[in-house]
């Protein structure tokens, strides 16, 4: 792909580390002007220094995506540094795992409030603007919706969720022109992978490295994910190439994924 993508503008939630940045950083390569969205200003600002080396505008919007005040403020931020938008990439989470009799209530709230009702919210808010562009929606949502886990069920069912609620938003795409798609991730190395594995060898008593070989024994997968990995196919999908990819879910997860989908 050269540079298919350019002056094209792009809202990408969770843009300040792991795959939400890799997806920005492979848009601005691709020629589009960004917003940032993350909850912490000064991780926003190291993403945004180093993806302006790619020649286009990075902006930041610091904000707590758990609250409709905090999804609001993405669209007031919007307004105020872009005068349209092309792209949404819904990508902020952080589910918690852990044993089911030992999830607190708030966990299960915070993690539908921040990776759920998020995508929700932006998308009910930013919808205007996307059908004036024939925009595109990309939802980076995980393997789990398809293969609960007993112990990553709040994961899973936010995951679960999550992907009926945007193959819904494609049939709306449909009638507005506007492509909607999501992407699972397998196991892919970033922060968040890592608090997840920390925890899993604390409780099985084990190391990190060791949680992480069981897992990928178990799922047969010959290397971990790369952010890029999942990058790449979340910028595809914005391209004029993919328009007639709509509503459909694509694992990027090395084959972990078991049965037919
Ligand atoms: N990594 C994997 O193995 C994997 C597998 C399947 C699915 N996924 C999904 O992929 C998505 C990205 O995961 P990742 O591994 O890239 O995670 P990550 O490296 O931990 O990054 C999480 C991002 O979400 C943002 N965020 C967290 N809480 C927020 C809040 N309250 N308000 C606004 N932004 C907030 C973080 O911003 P701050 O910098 O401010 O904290 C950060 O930009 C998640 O939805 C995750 O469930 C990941």
């Amino acid at each position: 792909m050269a540079q298919q993508l350019v002056n094209k503008i792009a809202v990408v939630t969770g843009g300040s580390r792991g795959i939400g940045k890799a997806i920005a950083h492979r848009l601005a390569r691709e020629g589009c002007d960004l917003l940032l969205v993350a909850q912490t200003q000064s991780n926003l600002e190291t993403a945004a220094a180093e993806l302006s080396a790619t020649g286009r505008r990075i902006e930041i919007c610091t904000t707590d995506l758990r609250t409709l005040d905090g999804c609001e403020a993405v669209s007031n931020s919007l307004d105020s540094t872009y005068s349209h938008l092309d792209i949404l990439i819904n990508c902020a989470g952080a589910t918690k795992g852990g044993l089911f009799l030992e999830t607190a209530d708030d966990l299960w709230q915070d993690g539908f409030a921040l990776k759920f009702y998020s995508a929700v919210r932006l998308s009910r808010l930013l919808w205007p603007k996307l059908r004036e562009r024939r925009g595109s929606v990309v939802n980076v949502i995980g393997g789990f919706a398809r293969t609960p886990d007993p112990d990553f069920m709040i994961g899973g069912a936010v995951n679960a969720a999550f992907a009926n609620f945007s193959k819904a938003l494609a049939g709306l795409g449909l009638r507005d022109d506007v492509n909607v798609n999501a992407i699972h991730p397998g196991i892919t190395v970033t922060d968040r992978m890592q608090e997840l594995f920390e925890g899993r060898a604390e409780r099985a008593n084990t190391t990190v490295e060791d949680a992480v070989k069981e897992t990928m024994d178990k799922d047969g997968i010959r290397r971990l994910g790369q952010p890029e990995d999942v990058a790449e196919l979340a910028c595809f999908l914005c391209t004029p190439q993919a328009r007639h990819i709509q509503g459909t879910a694509i694992s990027v997860d090395g084959g972990s994924t078991s049965g037919v989908y």
